[in-house]
């Protein structure tokens, strides 16, 4: 386990909103919903195209805008075909107003 790396403000994230921050150049995809704050990796496994373009698609999924792919965000798991590969998921705390991120 890495230590835990500072990437975000949380009034930079928006509900139901993702932004894309970079840990030792790896592209990490935040998703606020309400209190809770998820972190996974920012590349959809179907193509490696930017997930955070998507959308949540309810039952605490994210829905990858390119072809419709889904992934729970909580798991990683893929859930939504075309998506079959598992997103990894980064370990997640905020102190005080800021987000951090750590490898899981
Ligand atoms: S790139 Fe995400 S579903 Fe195809």
């Amino acid at each position: 386990m890495g230590d835990w790396r500072d990437v975000a403000a949380v009034d930079d994230l928006g509900d139901g909103a993702a932004v894309t921050v970079f840990v030792e150049g790896e592209p990490v995809m935040l998703v606020r919903v309400g209190e809770r704050v998820f972190a996974l990796d920012a590349l959809c496994t179907h193509e490696d195209l930017d997930l955070a373009s998507g959308c949540l698609a309810g039952d605490g999924a994210w829905e990858c805008a390119h072809h419709g792919g889904r992934f729970d965000l909580e798991s990683g798991r893929a859930t939504g075909m075309p998506a079959v590969a598992p997103l990894r998921t980064w370990a997640v705390r905020v102190e005080g107003d800021r987000v951090q991120v750590r490898e899981d």
